[in-house]
């Protein structure tokens, strides 16, 4: 989607008017019947009114009040965005322009975000792509409150998503751990941040036991990307360190997983290395002037002859023995490894993305991220915050030290799994384990993929956690 400023309304083009309650609609809307039109409309409580001009459209949008609070008038115009969408594909617009009558420049954005995040399609294995494709691939916001770089920039955003979903979607066939690499390196050369891949062999010698744990019944080698993106002009001295789970498809291993509704849809179990590589590309993209990292373990989870089974005891990459109860408890196995490995970087914080836990979908749905942690009230606040301002919304659950004692084991340092309660917090608790840093863990299990379409995040990945992201990184480096 091509994305950009404009400051002229070339003659019939389509249109999108964003107003407020219909005032202000007289510079764009000369004629007083088609005025009183959408006021008529708009006392009906339709919130959008189209005007067929024949050989153009043009749509009225009215946004949220003004005394509404302004996270919940971004989502409004989000929803607007993707409200809109079925008239212009109805009427094959092939570019739009969306003009600011009399509302914020945050909300035309989030409008266009909303509308740009619809309009993502995942067809390249469908033969008959070409006809099912959306045409509408442009555009162009008419709002004198907002400068071509910002634009530049929502623009960088939404790509950053666009990739995330395809990793997402990507079924292991086409997406292995190696290619998951591979996929992430071409987003680095792409947006300017670094990639180093670690190899099977190169994983053996730094003994990450848990990562080569779950490696064990795959066929296919795993892989540990660090991800580098360090400006000159850093704001921070200390980097921050994001970590994704890249689990490229979870069988469960000898836990072996029931099929529908549950291994099914198992290749989103990289959601978390996928959306922090995306909010990697947005930062780069977007220069912002904050030193972040990216550790992404990856690999499948099966069982063949050679599997990891349900009592093996594993000693992980900071030498804690871990005593496996349940293979498909595997997220935290590799991810214990990466936590690990992040000290040596002396962060000043860990923010850690997984689809980890099946307590965590039941617990919010999808409606929201599962967070926990130790970082302090600020960075907790701060993160929850750009949740609610992006609407991929933390649901905090506590972290407190008795969801340890579900983990104690009776032969090794720990066990992988807890007991019948709490599994999403015992899951966090684990991790914890590995950290010696503040230390932010965000269960993504419910949102990350959508099993029937939903609003603007759409059918299946749904790209969450690169917007929460890249706006609490872009607060940061402010
Ligand atoms: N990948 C799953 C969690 C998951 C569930 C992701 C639903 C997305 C949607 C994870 O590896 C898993 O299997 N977790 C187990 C842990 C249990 C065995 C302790 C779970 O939650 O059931
Ligand atoms: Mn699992
Ligand atoms: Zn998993």
């Amino acid at each position: 989607m091509n994305i950009s400023k404009t400051t002229n309304i070339i003659e019939k083009s389509d249109l999108i008017l964003l107003c407020r309650q219909g005032e202000s609609l007289e510079t764009y809307l000369a004629d007083q019947k088609e005025r009183a039109y959408v006021k008529k409309r708009f006392s009906q409580k339709k919130d959008t009114v189209l005007l067929n001009q024949l050989d153009h459209i043009i749509l009225v949008a009215r946004l949220g009040k003004e005394d509404t609070a302004l996270n919940e008038r971004l989502e409004q115009a989000r929803k607007a965005g993707y409200g809109v969408h079925p008239t212009l594909k109805d009427h094959d617009s092939r570019s739009v322009t969306i003009v600011n009558c009399d509302v914020s420049a945050e909300e035309s954005i989030a409008f266009a975000e909303g509308l740009a995040l619809t309009n993502y399609q995942f067809l390249k294995y469908s033969t008959k792509g070409d006809k099912k494709a959306n045409e509408l691939s442009e555009l162009l916001l008419f709002d004198e409150q907002l400068s071509e770089d910002h634009i530049k920039k929502l623009a960088h955003l939404i790509k950053g998503v666009y990739y995330t979903r395809d990793l997402v979607n990507e079924p292991l066939s086409h997406l292995n751990a190696q290619q998951l690499a591979g996929e992430i390196e071409k987003m680095g050369k792409e947006a300017g941040f670094s990639v180093e891949v670690f190899n099977k062999k190169k994983i053996e010698s730094l003994k990450m036991g848990g990562l080569l744990a779950v490696n064990k019944g795959s066929v296919d080698p795993p892989t540990f990307s660090i991800l580098t993106w360090k400006p000159e002009k850093a704001v921070n001295s200390r980097p921050i360190v994001l970590v994704g789970k890249g689990v490229v498809y979870d069988t469960g291993g000898l836990s072996l997983k029931p099929t529908h509704d549950s291994m099914d849809y198992m290749k989103c179990d990289m959601g978390g290395a996928a959306a922090v590589a995306g909010a990697m590309y947005a930062v780069a993209s977007n220069q912002l002037p904050v030193w972040v990292i990216a550790l992404i373990p990856a690999t499948d989870n099966r069982p063949d002859g050679n599997a990891y089974v349900p009592g093996d005891v594993i000693t992980m990459y900071n030498g804690t023995t871990v005593e496996v109860l349940n293979t498909d408890a595997e997220g935290r196995m590799l991810l214990a490894d990466a936590l690990s490995y992040a000290k040596q970087y002396d962060p000043e914080m860990v923010i850690e993305l997984s689809t980890l836990t099946g307590s965590a979908h039941a617990a919010v749905d999808k409606f929201g991220i599962v967070g926990m942690g130790n970082a302090s009230r600020e960075i907790m606040e701060d993160l929850k915050e750009s949740g609610d301002y992006t609407s991929e919304r933390v649901a905090e659950f506590p972290f407190w030290d008795e969801y340890k004692e579900q983990l104690q084991s009776d032969i090794a340092d720990l066990k992988n799994t807890g007991g019948k309660y709490g599994g999403a917090i015992t899951a966090g608790k684990f991790l914890e384990h590995f950290t010696d840093y503040p230390y932010i863990h965000l269960d993504i299990a419910g949102p990350a993929y959508n099993k029937v379409p939903f609003n603007y995040r759409g059918k299946g990945g749904s790209g969450v956690g690169v917007r929460i992201l890249y706006n609490y990184l872009l607060k940061r480096s402010n």
